[in-house]
C-alpha cells in the first residue's frame, strides 16, 4: 500500500426539497454533510450505511458526475471537477464505474463485445480491441461468443458481469461499484469477489464499493466507512468496526442484518 489515490474533503451536498408553499423558504435535503475519504493505493474501502444514507450521492460526487455544494475530490492530487467527458477523460482512464442497474448503463441496440470495448474506443486506449473484449468476457466467466448478442438475450446477473468487463477493461486503477454484485445469486457472487479481490492483490486495483451485503465488505474491504444521515458515524479497519462496533448506529446496523441458519 502506498499513498492517497483518491481523496475527498469536506464534501456536502444538498437537494432542494419541493416547496410546501408558495411564500415559505425553500428547504433542503442534505444528502451528503462534511464527508471527508482518503482511498490509498491498493486498498479496498466497503461503504455501508442504511437506505437514504447518502452513499450513491457520496459516489457520484467521487466520480464527478455531481458537483458539490462544497468541498472538493482530488485524484492524485489533481482535482475533479464535473464536467464534460473530454476535460475528465485523464480521471476516467484510471476510475471506472459499475452501477446497481446495469440495464440502465447498456444500450439495447448495441452488441455486447461492441459495448464492453467502449471504454477503450472513447478512452483512445491503444491495442487490440477484440482481444481485450474476450479476455475480460473471460475473466466474469462469459464466452466470447457472447459478444455478438445484445443486451435483452442475458439475465439480470449476465448483464451485471458484462458491466463488471466493461468497467475492468481499459485497466482502471480504481473501481467503484454501487452495489455492483447485489444482482447476483451466491455462487456467481462468490466468483466475481474472487475475482474482483484478486485484481486487488495482483495488479493493485482500488476499490470503493457501496454495498447493502456487510459478508461483501468484510470478503473484499480492508476499511470500511460507514454513513449515517450523510455524515461518517464510523470508520475503520472493516474486520474491526464489523466486529467490535464503536458508534451506536453501526451496531443497530449490524443488528438489523438478517442472519440466516446454519
Ligand atoms: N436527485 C435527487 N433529488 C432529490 N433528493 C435526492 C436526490 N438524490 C438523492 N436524494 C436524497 O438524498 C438522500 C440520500 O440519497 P442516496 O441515493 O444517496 O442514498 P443511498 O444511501 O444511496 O440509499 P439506497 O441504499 O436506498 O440506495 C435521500 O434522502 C434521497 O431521497
Ligand atoms: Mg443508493
Amino acid at each position: 500500500m502506498s499513498g492517497p489515490l483518491l481523496e475527498a474533503t469536506g464534501l456536502h451536498r444538498s437537494y432542494p426539497l419541493p416547496r410546501t408553499s408558495v411564500t415559505g423558504p425553500r428547504s433542503h435535503r442534505h444528502a451528503v454533510r462534511g464527508v471527508d475519504l482518503v482511498l490509498t493505493e491498493g486498498s479496498a474501502l466497503g461503504v455501508v450505511g442504511e437506505s437514504g444514507a447518502g452513499k450513491s450521492t457520496l459516489l457520484r460526487l467521487l466520480l464527478g458526475l455531481d458537483r458539490p455544494d462544497r468541498g472538493s475530490v482530488r485524484y492524485r492530487g489533481r482535482e475533479v471537477r464535473p464536467g464534460s467527458p473530454a476535460t475528465l477523460r485523464w480521471f476516467r482512464r484510471e476510475v471506472q464505474v459499475v452501477l446497481q442497474d446495469p440495464m440502465s448503463s447498456l444500450d439495447p441496440r448495441m452488441r455486447i463485445g461492441r459495448a464492453v470495448a467502449q471504454p477503450l474506443r472513447s478512452l483512445g486506449v491503444p491495442g487490440d480491441h477484440g482481444a481485450r473484449v474476450a479476455e475480460v468476457l473471460a475473466a466474469v466467466g462469459l464466452e466470447p461468443e457472447m459478444g455478438g448478442r445484445y443486451p435483452h438475450e442475458f439475465s439480470g446477473g449476465q448483464r451485471q458481469r458484462i458491466a463488471i468487463a466493461r468497467a475492468l477493461a481499459p485497466r482502471p486503477k480504481v473501481l467503484v461499484g454501487d452495489e455492483p454484485v447485489s444482482a447476483l445469486d451466491v455462487s456467481v457472487r462468490a466468483r466475481i469477489l474472487d475475482l474482483l479481490a484478486g485484481f486487488v492483490t495482483t495488479e493493485g486495483l482500488s476499490l470503493i464499493i457501496v454495498s447493502h451485503d456487510l459478508g461483501v465488505v468484510r470478503h473484499l474491504c480492508d476499511q470500511v466507512l460507514i454513513l449515517h444521515d450523510g455524515t461518517v458515524a464510523e470508520r475503520g479497519p472493516a474486520a474491526g468496526v464489523l466486529d467490535r462496533p464503536a458508534h451506536p448506529y453501526t451496531r443497530r446496523l449490524l443488528d438489523a442484518v438478517p442472519r440466516l441458519p446454519v
